[in-house]
């Protein structure tokens, strides 16, 4: 019997008044299980980047709610949930997910949205669907690479954030004048590229009344979040950082170009929230036991087979924001590796391990070749990795359903030498095993 995952353990850290909670591959690893599951042991829980594209799932006494825009720390009663500066807010779907979580008796009172995070406007959702599907790869369109984003209008949005003038912050939204005025001419501008498509996205006067309106409703949930964090951090309160997308969909640092616009890493934390990365003692690390991706770009391991199909129907692998079926394959070491790096991961969560319960083996992927050449370094260079063809360890696999495991000795052997495997070659200890969607249906080591 192997139990050197329990030997190496989490080590012990400092009282570190702050923990991230981040994806190490492509999205929907199970970041919001894990927030949730840290958010008793935190007192705010706060997102940092990326906006409505992110969709996490919590399942409590078997409901299940996906959050966007909302920290998954809501739904701990009392707990300071913060939308930081990194964010990109609609402020019509935010409304929309408040009500939604109120009808279902959540208290959102708790709720906080940063003056200084950027407001996604109709004409960037116009802006970003032009791009993915109407245009891209026409004759008269010179863009040929299709993401296959969300359209929630989170790139136009970073794009405008980073253009300066015609940018709306949530701050504007209480200023009628100055968001007219931004939004007149952002208008002005955008009605070069939208107003045969979609004119009503590039109507002034409308949109500015429809954000005026939202900027009321949200007016008591506004402030300072930078000083908010601050204050918290002093009065020795613990906090919860709550990674939107992932480390491989990182503006910076994945698969560009088919990546989101944000820093998804940990390495957002400082400019999405203004917290300093000295205060972040615990990185832990969320990852499938397999990988998947939603969307275009290049994805070595993955299995367009029957193997394929079964993991994404075993693991009910549809995104929760979009719905569209998840590409599924083997886990790929190479790229959770490469990502545990980035993000300087003090552990690692492995979850949906019950999925892969009843293969006959398992292959993990630890090299890529790449034009005849082999390598174990990732390379997020979105043209070179496509080129990459898997290195696989075959595994044993295991044949008993996992899902009422509670400790490491309640798995087959197999199953924690799989688990010994991933540790050793990432080389950061495992903390958390996941064994179904659940809160119950977790393994703590
Ligand atoms: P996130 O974006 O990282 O928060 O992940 P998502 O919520 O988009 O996707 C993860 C999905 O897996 C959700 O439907 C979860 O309820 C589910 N899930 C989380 N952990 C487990 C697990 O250990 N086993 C199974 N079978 N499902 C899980
Ligand atoms: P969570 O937080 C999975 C992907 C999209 C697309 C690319 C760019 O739930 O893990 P965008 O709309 O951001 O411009 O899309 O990034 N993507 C995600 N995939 N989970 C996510 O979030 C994602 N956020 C963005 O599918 O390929
Ligand atoms: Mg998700």
């Amino acid at each position: 019997m192997t139990l050197s995952l329990h030997q190496t353990g989490t080590p012990p850290l400092p009282a570190a008044p702050a923990t991230a909670v981040v994806g190490l591959q492509w999205g929907d690893e199970g970041k919001g299980k894990v927030v949730d599951l840290l958010a008793a042991g935190h007192d705010a829980v706060v997102r940092y980047n990326g906006g409505a594209n992110a969709g996490h799932t919590v399942v409590v006494n078997g409901e299940r709610f996906a959050l966007h825009l909302v920290p998954s720390g809501i739904l701990y009663p009392g707990k300071t949930a913060v939308i930081g500066n990194g964010v990109v807010v609609d402020p019509e779907a935010l409304v929309r997910e408040i009500d939604a979580l109120n009808q279902r008796g959540i208290d959102t009172s708790g709720l906080v949205l940063s003056s200084r995070a950027h407001v996604v406007m109709p004409y960037h959702k116009a802006e970003d669907e032009l791009r993915e599907t109407v245009t891209a790869g026409s004759p008269t369109y010179p863009a040929r690479v299709v993401i296959g984003t969300t359209k929630r209008g989170i790139g136009p949005c970073y794009a405008e954030k980073s253009q300066r003038s015609t940018a709306v912050r949530v701050a504007d939204l209480l200023r009628p004048d100055t968001l007219r005025e931004r939004v007149e001419a952002a208008c002005r501008l955008k009605k070069h590229l939208l107003a045969d498509r979609a004119p009503e996205t590039v109507d002034a006067a409308v949109i500015a009344e429809r954000m005026i309106k939202c900027g009321q409703r949200l007016a008591p949930l506004v402030r300072d979040t930078t000083w908010l964090l601050h204050d918290l951090l002093a009065e020795g309160k613990r906090l919860l950082f709550e990674g939107g997308n992932a480390t491989l969909l990182d503006v910076d640092h994945g698969t560009y170009p088919f990546v989101t616009s944000s820093s998804a890493s940990a390495l957002g934390i400082g400019p999405g929230t203004g917290v300093p990365p000295q205060r972040i003692g615990r990185i832990v690390g969320i990852m499938k036991a397999y990988s998947t991706r939603v969307g275009a770009g290049p994805m070595p391991t993955e299995l367009l087979d029957e193997t394929g199909n079964r993991i994404r129907e075993r693991g009910r692998e549809y995104g929760t924001t979009t719905g569209r079926p998840r590409r599924c394959g083997w886990l790929d070491l190479v790229a959770v590796r490469y990502a545990a790096a980035i993000n300087g991961a003090t552990e690692l969560a492995v979850m949906l391990f019950d999925v892969l319960a009843g293969f006959d083996s398992l292959n993990v992927c630890t090299a890529y070749e790449i034009d005849g050449q082999r390598t174990d370094r990732f390379t997020p260079d979105g043209v070179d990795l496509a080129r990459g063809r898997p290195v696989y360890q075959r595994l044993p696999g295991f044949g008993s359903e996992i899902g009422a495991a509670r400790s490491l000795r309640d798995l087959p052997d197999q199953a924690r030498k799989y688990l010994d495997f991933i540790a050793q070659y990432v080389r950061v200890p495992i903390s958390i095993v996941s064994v179904g969607p659940d809160r119950a249906q977790t393994i703590v080591l």
